[in-house]
């Protein structure tokens, strides 16, 4: 039987729920009820999330947390975080108070511009084509007046506007390679209309247009954050074989490319959580930040680490092309909720906050890795989720939690102990 559906989209929600539970779940007509349980009561809020994107039928819950005790440039943060993996609000916090007794976190923006480019192809005469560019240039900022009258307002607007020959790369294919500062705002709309007006203005017969499109990678919209203490002041037993083991697993990344994509993975685990919890684009973030990683010729470590006279610093480098307008930011009210709760940043100053949440998460999973293994905590973590699927009371999960405070959690261990505790108690 074709499942093809023509015209799904007009359909109501309803008819949307009964097309798929007809035509997928013909054994689990239950499917309705778990996707209706997650609308929100309120109408109005509930249709605000239905128009974000097309054929909504329900909403799709991540846990919202909260670390608290973060300092960065001398102000007290608590950081919004939407993430389900067990440990990753818990290793924020830890870190966080970790370093508000030793200076805090420092962070920089380094650079703010962003990149968008018309890509075409041009058969003709190079001197003609530069000739032809160096007197449109004028017009082609022209053609985009309307539309950054109010961004230059704002301090922002297109910095400047290049011809670029890649036929060297692929023939007949050259660029206008656009830079542009978006101030508060992300800026892809704005940088994709500017793009498609200036295409528009640039078109003439031997000019081929194939796209106008921004670029995600952005290693000129770059932030820095950093800790830095006295090695004896890092702690423990012995803080010297501490800082120099943490150092070795960063160079360990800064060279191997298999360990530098999970070393990554766990700075993603930090900045991802916080640029869902603020409503901006994650898909954006991961694919500026992994390439970012290869910007020296093969992957390599986002973080950094010295050891110089007696001084532990550890630092993170990444592009983050965020917004603190526009988009999501002020529609979804969480994610408005997130950017109030981080007293209102300014773009930049987003930067450098979820930079630093970013760096505390590469410090927890760090300073785990080189001591106990990340296992004991992740474990400890995940022993909720555990109990949840066995469907444990609260009860029973006051006892179990109290039975593995002292025990390595294994899957089994807890279904183990559970079922022996449901037959004690019967
Ligand atoms: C798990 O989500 C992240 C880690 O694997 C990161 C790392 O290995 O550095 C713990």
């Amino acid at each position: 039987m074709t499942k093809i559906i023509s015209g799904f989209s007009k359909l109501t929600k309803e008819k949307k729920i009964q097309w798929l539970s007809e035509n997928y779940f013909s054994s689990q007509p239950e499917i309705i009820n778990t996707i209706k349980q997650y609308w929100n009561a309120d109408e109005k809020l509930q249709q605000l999330h239905d128009d974000f994107i097309e054929n909504t039928i329900s909403n799709f819950y991540l846990p919202y947390g909260v670390a608290p005790n973060f300092v960065i440039n001398g102000e007290n943060y608590v950081i919004p975080m939407v993430v389900e993996e067990s440990s990753v609000v818990a290793a924020a916090s830890l870190v966080a108070k970790f370093w508000s007794t030793r200076g805090g976190f420092t962070a920089e923006v380094i650079s703010t511009t962003k990149i968008g480019q018309v890509h075409f192809m041009y058969k003709g005469d190079k001197e003609t084509l530069s000739s032809y560019f160096n007197n449109q240039k004028e017009n082609l900022y022209k053609a985009t007046a309307s539309i950054t009258k109010n961004m230059e307002k704002r301090g922002g607007g297109i910095l400047d506007i290049e011809l670029v020959d890649k036929t060297d790369k692929l023939a007949d294919y050259y660029q206008l390679h656009v830079t542009f500062e978006t101030k508060d705002s992300m800026g892809a709309n704005f940088i994709n209309s500017c793009l498609e007006a200036i295409a528009k203005a640039f078109r003439r017969d031997d000019i081929e247009i194939i796209m106008s499109i921004l670029s995600n990678y952005v290693p000129e919209c770059v932030v820095k954050s950093e800790v830095s203490c006295k090695i004896e002041d890092l702690g423990g037993e012995n803080p010297q074989k501490f800082a120099e083991r943490f150092k070795q697993a960063v160079e360990i990344a800064s060279i191997e490319p298999y360990r530098a994509v999970t070393h990554n993975k766990g700075i993603m685990n930090g900045i991802d959580a916080v640029v869902l919890a603020t409503g901006n684009d994650f898909r954006a973030i991961e694919a500026g930040a992994h390439a970012y990683a290869t910007k020296d010729g093969s992957y390599s470590s986002l973080t950094h680490c010295e050891i110089d006279n007696g001084i532990f610093r550890f630092w993170i480098e990444v592009p983050l092309a965020l917004g603190t307008v526009g988009g999501l930011t002020a529609l979804h009210p969480m994610a408005k909720l997130s950017l109030d709760m981080l007293q209102k940043p300014s773009a930049p100053e987003l930067m450098q906050i979820i930079a630093t949440a970013g760096l505390a998460q590469n410090f927890a999973a760090l300073r785990a890795l080189t001591t106990n293994g990340i296992q004991e905590g992740h474990m400890k973590m995940h022993l909720m989720n555990i109990l949840n699927q066995l469907h444990a009371t609260n009860e029973e999960k006051e006892e179990m939690v109290a039975y593995f405070k002292d025990k390595t959690v294994s899957h089994s261990a807890v279904v183990e102990r559970f079922n022996e505790l449901r037959k004690v108690n019967g």
